[in-house]
């Protein structure tokens, strides 16, 4: 162990150039490459890489300008084991975060860092998370030995030279990234190079660095986005009095030209980009639904004391399967150029297929592990987690304000999980601080957008639990408090698209659909909408929700949809004593409030409680 490795690693001359020399004296590579995000730069890095055999160039005739990678099979979503939140002390970054004494770590990262770039060229890249002198907006400037990395930074936010001059002498958070596999003089690369040992993904929340090692997976390695735009960035937000969430962003514009914004937080691989890129159905003539953002909002209290938000990136790294033009057309138009698609499978006519594209399979494909492909042989030709990453402009959705430097205005927040049972459709928080707690208490069946067991209930609050970069309990206070200074804050709403009914069929149909309920919504927020109130909250009847022409689905459908069985209730929230004996003493006591006032609603109604009992008005 070296004394004086905190200090070498600690940033201590705010300028950019002087802390580059410090990485670069760490990390060895044979060059320093500063990148200007320039067309011609992304054209050289993606004939390297085809060079390399990390991209494979698609059919320009069916994809122009688009590549496809395989990466090494260890390496294929985020690892919430190897994620660490290095607050100074544990306290900080609270129990549902891997914390590591600061100390301790980067001693730990020296070993790591030292001489890891030895035989490959470092990148630096300076970005906007946001648009560009936006106030809302903050710089970033990572260094990665991965050009894979650069590519896809360049798509997913504002990078290169632009950045470099809005930066100046301001602030910026310091994100290293290194796949971690240095090359001897001599020796091949491989086509995904990452290291099978060690990953690293660390945060150093007081410091506002990041730190990644051993992996060249987007979530890992791609530093704007999961590391700094909420990791680090919800730490800003609680000490700097504004929100960046795990949330989507859309408008919802009426055939008379209102023009209503929502932001949504669904836990990873829940359909959001689905949702933000969404065709209304026919009935829905004349309505538009525009897309800001699809992952990640920046939120601010503007001076009219509503919320404004931007969406910091520039890109949408969608999960791949179940995308098709009948699930999401937007994205499809989005994917068809310019586009690096990951761990998808290849077509005969060098085109992309994953596993619901299309009903029928292609005859015969190459996997996403590289191996010959055919409809019988009993594996998935794409991983269940494999990416597309686009450049959100090319997205037919796109909202005209999306780069608007001052945000779009936050009516309502809409919160929803993967629940195959229990929670119904849709149904508003009576206030504020009962909309945080039905917030904060998300469940949500696991996906495979990390590694772990997949379909287990987790508590999943705001969609924020791999995300919140300090204490659970601090960042629940931050959000009450935060509804408590505007005088009109948005409503909130939980949603769940994915009950099923006993014999495991979806009761609601999801995608396009879901447009009924978001009409619900934006009514409510105008005072336009009629609802009852119900144990949970505020819930539409059958005739508030236009359900006209839907094929197959039926009054029953809707009503056990929205039927409340409080016996389960009750126990799902007595689940929420985990997490709140996890968090206790930081747990708000508005939270113990209404978790009592919910059951004691629940105790008191008939058990199920149906919306067809109900009187009508
Ligand atoms: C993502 C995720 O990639 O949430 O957006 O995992
Ligand atoms: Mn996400």
């Amino acid at each position: 162990m070296r004394a004086g490795i905190l200090p070498e690693l600690k940033r201590e001359d705010p300028r950019l150039e002087p802390w580059v020399e410090q990485v670069a004296r760490l990390c060895r590579p044979d060059a320093v490459v500063w990148c200007d995000g320039s067309p011609q730069e992304y054209d050289r890095l993606c004939q390297l890489l085809v060079r390399n055999g990390t991209l494979r160039p698609l059919n320009p005739e069916l994809r122009p300008n688009s590549h496809l990678a395989l990466s090494d099979p260890s390496d294929v979503a985020r690892v919430e084991n190897r994620t660490f939140i290095c607050s100074r002390t544990r306290e900080d970054a609270g129990p549902t975060n891997n914390w590591v004494d600061p100390i301790a770590m980067k001693q730990t990262l020296h070993g790591l860092f030292d001489g890891c770039m030895r035989g490959r060229t470092m990148y630096v890249l300076p970005f906007s998370m946001g648009p560009i002198h936006s106030p809302i907006a903050h710089i970033g400037v990572q260094v990665t030995d991965s050009p894979y990395v650069v590519l896809s930074m360049r798509i997913m936010t504002r990078m290169g030279r632009e950045a470099l001059e809005a930066l100046g002498e301001r602030f910026f958070v310091p994100c290293v990234h290194s796949v971690g596999m240095p090359l001897r003089p001599g020796q091949p690369d491989v086509p995904w190079p990452c290291s099978r040992e060690h990953k690293y993904i660390v945060h150093f929340p007081e410091e506002r660095a990041v730190w990644s090692f051993g992996s060249g997976y987007g979530g890992n390695a791609l530093l704007g986005k999961k590391c700094f735009a909420l990791r680090i960035a919800s730490c800003m937000a609680r000490d700097q009095g504004w929100l960046a969430e795990h949330m989507l962003i859309l408008g919802v514009e009426s055939p008379q030209g209102e023009k209503t914004y929502v932001a949504a937080a669904f836990p990873s691989a829940c359909g959001k980009t689905n949702f933000a890129m969404m065709l209304p159905p026919r009935q829905f003539a004349g309505w538009k639904i525009t897309t800001v953002g699809d992952d990640i909002a920046w939120i601010k209290p503007g001076a009219d004391g509503r919320f404004y938000a931007i969406n910091p990136e520039t890109g949408s790294f969608g999960v791949a399967p179940g995308t098709s033009f009948g699930s999401n057309p937007s994205a499809m138009e989005m994917i068809r150029k310019n586009t690096i698609f990951t761990n998808v499978a290849l077509t005969d006519d060098g085109d992309v297929w994953w596993e619901g594209m299309t009903d029928t399979p292609p005859r015969h494909l190459i996997d996403w592990t590289g191996q010959e492909w055919t409809p019988d042989c009993g594996r998935k030709a794409a991983h269940p987690n494999a990416r597309y990453t686009a450049p959100l402009a090319q997205c037919p959705t796109l909202d005209p304000e999306w780069e608007n430097p001052a945000g779009v205005p936050i009516s309502a927040f809409i919160f929803g999980g993967r629940r195959s049972t229990t929670v119904p459709l849709v149904f508003q928080a009576f206030n504020w601080s009962h909309g945080v707690y039905l917030a904060a208490t998300i469940g949500s069946e696991t996906t495979t957008a990390a590694t772990g067991t997949v379909g287990e209930v987790r508590r999943d609050p705001m969609a924020m639990l791999p995300f919140c970069g300090y204490h659970m309990g601090d960042y629940f206070n931050h959000w009450l408090d935060m509804g408590r200074q505007i005088p009109n804050p948005p409503r909130i709403f939980r949603v769940n698209w994915f009950r099923k009914d006993p014999s495991g069929r979806y009761l609601w149909p999801g995608f396009r659909e879901n447009m009924r309920v978001l009409k619900w919504i934006i009514d409510r927020i105008h005072g336009r909408a009629y609802a009852i109130e119900s144990p949970l909250g505020w819930m539409p009847r059958r005739e508030d929700i236009n359900l006209q022409d839907m094929d197959g689905f039926t009054h029953e459908d809707f009503h056990q949809l929205m039927e409340i069985d409080c016996e389960s209730w009750i126990r799902e929230a007595l689940a929420d004593e985990e997490l709140a004996l996890k968090l206790y003493g930081k747990m708000p006591k508005e939270f113990l409030l209404d978790r009592q006032l919910l059951i004691s609603r629940l105790w008191r109604s008939p058990d199920p409680w149906k919306l067809a009992y109900q009187l009508p008005y």
